[in-house]
């Protein structure tokens, strides 16, 4: 790094200048014409996240969207027993008309996004473009599961080199467990869903137990767009209900995003009976994920995508930033600018259409993230007011002295930042590599061949380069993590279903 003498090729164009150049824009985030929902199905483009007179005027219809009450508690082997029960016919229905299934919920959920929004903001306290956000993604994962499904189920005929004839076919392995976090309710608790689903399996889902009212909100809306009662069962309730979920020996696959913790938990009872089939796991958690900016970065650019990847939706997604990784020559003035930043952000109600961070999701997360703030009081360097009551943590940065003082997952919005010099980037990142975690990294360089170091060198799933660190657009950024972060395959990508199918070969003599 440091070179002085860098020719054109060598700098990574400026995306922002680029896509200005060519009268587009570089990122889905950056505003558009607005439509809510078009022009771009099947990716979150078209989605304007900033125009605040469309937020004021979703304020406005959401507020008058009744609350729904919480969905009652029930036993998990009851409704593994109804779900093993409706498999069969669910197995039995073409192919074509599982996938127009998910097209109508794509439709539905389009259709009815205001009832989406509305529980997103009140169950799980998403600020509005957080939740247009949401809902967007979880169309998004129908339409593009809906069509991968349409080909990887069809029977492929394979070579008969001996003179058989060979056929591979995809089936369904049974009831899958679906279980999901709260921080993405309605987008991930779907996505899960719709896959095995479409894969010809039926599901038992099982939300967290922050957000149960949209679970049900979505079942119901998955029903009405054809899914039958039977193959879709909603299990309510909080880590007792899903560990006798995982450990039901009818539970063909289990589909699990949430903490590492709970990831190692589950895997552990998927192994506790000696008798029970070897079930696959998709686990999909958490990570330090790290952003790493070298001096010749574009200032502006970084503290922005620095601001959104930290404090955006109060700092609650697995892919946001948790360790800012600076070049010890521009340390100093990122920090002022980023302060600077951080003073315009608007904490508060997440229904107000100005509101950039909202609260966070319970009192015990409060708690925690409090504690670590306390923890860490004679290192802070920045934090913001927020209002008196309310489960509101002040967005903070918090320095280092060391990369390696960071082991855990702060889930909310606490940015630790160190620094590094010069001849130190390989370093850096075999040091993030050692934490274990691989989700999400971001890189912000002008130099070509830094960007190719990295990517070649860091261990995660996900590399934003240039860029904010957080969101994926289904289809384009397919997203999940390796090491502690995650199993695969990638939510949104072109493996994700096959890992919910059994392969079967049938080779005949003719
Ligand atoms: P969590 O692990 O506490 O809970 C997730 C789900 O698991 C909930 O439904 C919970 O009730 C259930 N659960 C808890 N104990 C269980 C057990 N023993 N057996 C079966 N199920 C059990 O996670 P959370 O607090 O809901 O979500 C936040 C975490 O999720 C963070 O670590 C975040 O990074 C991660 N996350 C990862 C991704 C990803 O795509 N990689 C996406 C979103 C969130
Ligand atoms: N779903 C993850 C996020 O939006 C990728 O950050």
């Amino acid at each position: 790094l440091a070179d002085t003498d860098l020719s054109e090729e060598d700098l990574l164009a400026d995306p922002v200048a680029k896509a200005q150049e060519s009268g587009g824009l570089p990122h889905p985030s950056i505003p558009l014409p607005i439509d809510l929902f078009e022009p771009v199905r099947g990716n979150s483009a078209g989605v304007d996240l900033n125009d605040r007179a469309v937020l004021a005027d979703l304020a406005a219809k959401i507020a008058r969207v009744p609350v729904l009450p919480a969905p009652a508690e029930a036993d998990a082997g009851t409704l593994i027993g109804a779900a093993a029960a409706a498999a069969p016919a669910w197995a039995s229905v073409s192919i074509d008309a599982q996938a127009d299934v998910l097209d109508r919920l794509a439709d539905l959920l389009e259709a009815r996004r205001e009832e989406a929004f509305a529980l997103l903001v009140h169950e799980a306290r998403k600020t509005l473009p957080d939740a247009l956000a949401e809902v967007r993604e979880a169309a998004d994962f129908c339409r593009y599961y809906a069509r991968q499904s349409r080909d990887l189920m069809q029977p492929v005929p394979l070579p008969g080199p001996t003179g058989e004839t060979n056929v591979l076919r995809m089936l369904p392995r049974g009831v899958w467990a679906a279980v999901a976090p709260w921080n993405f309710p309605l987008a991930i608790f779907l996505g899960q869903v719709v896959a095995a689903l479409v894969t010809g399996n039926t599901v038992v889902a099982k939300p967290a137990p922050q957000t149960p009212a949209i679970a049900a909100w979505a079942v119901a809306l998955a029903r009405e767009a054809g899914v039958p009662e039977g193959a879709l069962q909603l299990l309510v309730g909080g880590a007792k209900a899903g560990h006798a979920l995982v450990s039901d020996p009818r539970v063909a696959g289990v589909a699990f995003t949430g903490s590492v913790p709970t990831a190692k938990r589950i895997a552990r009872a998927l192994l506790a009976d000696d008798d029970r089939p070897i079930v696959p796991l998709i686990a999909e958690t958490g990570g330090i994920n790290a952003m790493v900016v070298d001096s010749t970065a574009l200032p502006e650019q970084v503290v922005r995508d620095i601001v959104t990847s930290a404090f955006r939706s109060a700092g609650q997604r697995c892919s946001a930033l948790r360790l800012l990784l600076l070049q010890e020559d521009i340390a100093d003035r990122t920090l002022e600018m980023l302060a600077g930043a951080m003073d315009a952000l608007v904490v508060g109600d997440p229904a107000h259409p100005a509101t950039d961070v909202g609260p966070v999701i319970d009192r015990a997360a409060y708690d925690k993230l409090m504690a670590r703030r306390a923890e860490m009081a004679g290192r802070i360097v920045k934090t913001v007011a927020v209002p008196d009551s309310g489960l509101f943590v002040p967005p903070t940065v918090i320095r280092l002295d060391s990369l390696d003082q960071l082991d855990a997952e702060w889930f909310g919005p606490l940015l630790h930042v160190a620094t590094w010099k010069t001849g130190e980037l390989d370093d850096v990142i075999a040091r993030v590599n050692a934490k274990g975690f691989g989700l999400t990294m971001g890189l912000h360089s002008r130099i070509a061949r830094v960007a190719e170091a990295v990517e070649s060198a860091a261990k995660v799933g996900n590399l934003y380069v240039n860029r904010s660190m957080i969101g994926a657009v289904v289809g384009s950024q397919p997203f999940g993590g390796e090491g502690l972060s995650g199993t695969g395959p990638k939510a949104g990508g072109p493996h994700y279903l096959a890992r919910f199918c059994v392969e079967r070969v049938t080779s005949t003599d003719t």
